[in-house]
């Protein structure tokens, strides 16, 4: 039997680059694949002065190819200003990674998704993002989006744990539809807060437990 895999991908999956979490990053994010449900963490250490990454670190828990691209994009955008590190594409990881299976698009889109949303994360939190989209409930429930539901491994919004949001005067509010002494409960509204208050115009979040 042929192995699907490149010599590169099995390398890269079995001594990852890169691999860990960075105490206080500069900006982290947490993306999940709606392909299958699989999610990957990004942590980022920015040089302040010259706008570069001065160190980045990854936590997959996906698949072989999801660890290898997380491996190939970190090795990419370490050293790299942030806007270069915007730019590099799931193209390129792969073309890195001498090709992944076209079933396995989406687990190297998830790795460098995860990349510009830590990038994007930093951004917000250092008042750097210029186009300032005004907070809707559609921009908070795409922000939701990144928010893992950790009974299911899916996010909050497909899993409708979210029951209601609204937005008014800078005040946001999310429904989430647990019980408030719920063992999950304060995780949960920890990564909702972290998400939600970074948007420039929001002034405060308030999480709202259905008991
Ligand atoms: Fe889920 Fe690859 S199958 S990240």
């Amino acid at each position: 039997m042929k192995f699907p895999y490149s010599e590169k991908v099995l390398e890269h999956f079995r001594h990852p680059r890169n691999v860990g979490k960075i105490e206080n990053p500069d900006g982290k994010s947490i993306e999940g694949s709606p392909a299958c449900g699989d999610m990957v963490a990004v942590y980022l250490k920015v040089d302040q002065e010259s706008q570069t990454i001065e160190d980045v670190k990854f936590e997959s828990y996906g698949c072989a190819s999801n660890i290898a691209t997380g491996s190939v994009i970190t090795e990419l955008a370490k050293g790299k200003s942030l806007e270069d590190a915007k730019n590099i594409t799931w193209k390129q990881a792969s073309e890195e990674l001498g090709g992944l299976p076209p079933i396995k698009a989406h687990c190297s889109v998830l790795a460098v998704e995860g990349l510009r949303s830590a990038i994007r994360d930093y951004e917000e939190r250092h008042g750097l993002v210029t186009e300032k989209e005004p907070t809707t409930m559609e921009v908070v429930r795409r922000r939701l989006k990144h928010v893992m539901n950790p009974l299911t491994g899916l996010d909050v919004i497909r899993t409708d744990l979210v029951l209601k949001t609204s937005v008014e005067d800078g005040v946001v509010r999310v429904v989430v539809d647990l019980p408030s002494d719920h063992q999950f409960a304060s995780a949960i509204k920890g990564d909702i807060v972290e998400k939600l208050e970074a948007l420039w115009d929001v002034k405060r979040v308030e999480i709202v437990f259905t008991e």
